[in-house]
């Protein structure tokens, strides 16, 4: 076992983001990435456990009952392992122990969070003839530094889980998709993990739950905001919201400017103005069709080469190989 992080410090994009974001015309909106600071990181986490999000242990139960399955189309080439987006990482350690079973890996947990990367490294840095990389990057410019610095000879496999594909917009998913295949060599995989069409009855107390932890990690956005850039949001003027937008087939989440408001965001340089009812858009989740994912893998050069789905909690981890 042996852990390592990798810090880039790149330019802080967060007050140009939100400037833009709140000062545009129309409907206000926040990018979701910017949920991952060290309490939204931990929020996430507590999100996971929740008996109302079964997404993670439906995407887990696959990882830990076909992981051998999943791993196998690889061998018998050495396996490199970089995950986009890799969170605490706990679902991972299935992959890792397959793969560890067989030959020693090298796993590069690819992160925007340094709390999630933290936890990360200390969750799967004790696993057996494991190396943990840690890279405080974002997806793409983090893959790049992975293929680039591999081996020749050695199989890369990405790992994006947890169905991040579906905060993107579906065309950007694709173009995303493509971007990780030019990332790529031939015979390269990725495992894709894809939370599939539910029943709405079922799907939105996994985004609005009870206890209101979800409501929390929404609105430590504007508590982010307030951190950073020394906003002055009042968090008991908005409410966190969730709803399914049917035709788009996605969950929404929203926050709720509870009264007409005035908000300074010093670090930003703007002064924003919201309404009763007005709401910033802060997260999507996309549903997909497991056939759906198969012609998207295919357009954006993958072979299909196999898809597991769970039953209890739709959600489906399909295995694309580079062609
Ligand atoms: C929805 S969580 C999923 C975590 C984990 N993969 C799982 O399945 O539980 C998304 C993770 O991706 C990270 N993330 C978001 N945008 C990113 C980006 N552009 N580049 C790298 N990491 C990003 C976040 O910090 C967060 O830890």
């Amino acid at each position: 076992m042996f852990t390592q992080t990798i810090t880039a410090h790149p330019v802080s994009d967060f007050a140009a983001d939100v400037r833009a974001g709140l000062t545009k015309p129309g409907q206000k909106e926040l990018p979701s990435k910017y949920f991952y600071d060290e309490v939204g990181s931990a929020l996430f986490e507590v999100i996971t456990l929740l008996p109302a999000y079964d997404l993670s242990r439906a995407d887990e139960r696959l990882l830990r009952q076909h992981a051998e399955a999943m791993v196998r189309p690889l061998f018998p080439a050495p396996v490199v392992v970089a995950e986009l987006g890799s969170g605490s990482g706990k679902k991972t350690r299935w992959i890792l122990q397959a793969l560890a079973r067989c030959q020693r890996t090298t796993y590069y947990a690819i992160e925007i969070s340094p709390a999630a990367l933290s936890q990360c490294t200390k969750e799967l840095g004790q696993l057996d003839r494991v190396s943990i990389v840690g890279v405080e990057r974002a997806y793409l410019e983090g893959l790049a530094s992975v293929a680039a610095d591999r081996r020749p000879g050695e199989c890369l496999l990405v790992l994006f889980l947890g169905s991040t594909i579906g905060n993107f917009d579906r065309p950007v998913a694709e173009r995303f998709l493509a971007d990780v295949r030019r990332a790529l060599r031939p015979g390269d995989a990725l495992l894709l993990g894809t939370d599939l069409e539910k029943p709405v009855a079922q799907l939105l107390p996994a985004y609005d739950d009870p206890l209101g932890v979800t409501s929390s990690f929404n609105l430590n956005l504007l508590a982010r905001i307030n951190r950073e850039l020394g906003a002055d949001f009042d968090l008991r003027a908005f409410d966190h919201l969730a709803r399914y937008n049917v035709s788009e087939r996605r969950i929404e989440m929203h926050l709720l400017s509870r009264c007409y408001q005035r908000v300074s965001i010093p670090g930003a340089g703007c002064v924003v103005f919201f309404s009763s009812g007005e709401t910033i858009w802060t997260e999507s989740s996309y549903k997909y069709r497991t056939t759906e994912v198969v012609q998207m893998a295919l357009r954006a050069g993958f072979r299909p080469e196999a898809q597991w789905v769970d039953e209890k909690w739709p959600f489906a981890e399909s295995l694309l190989i580079a062609e």
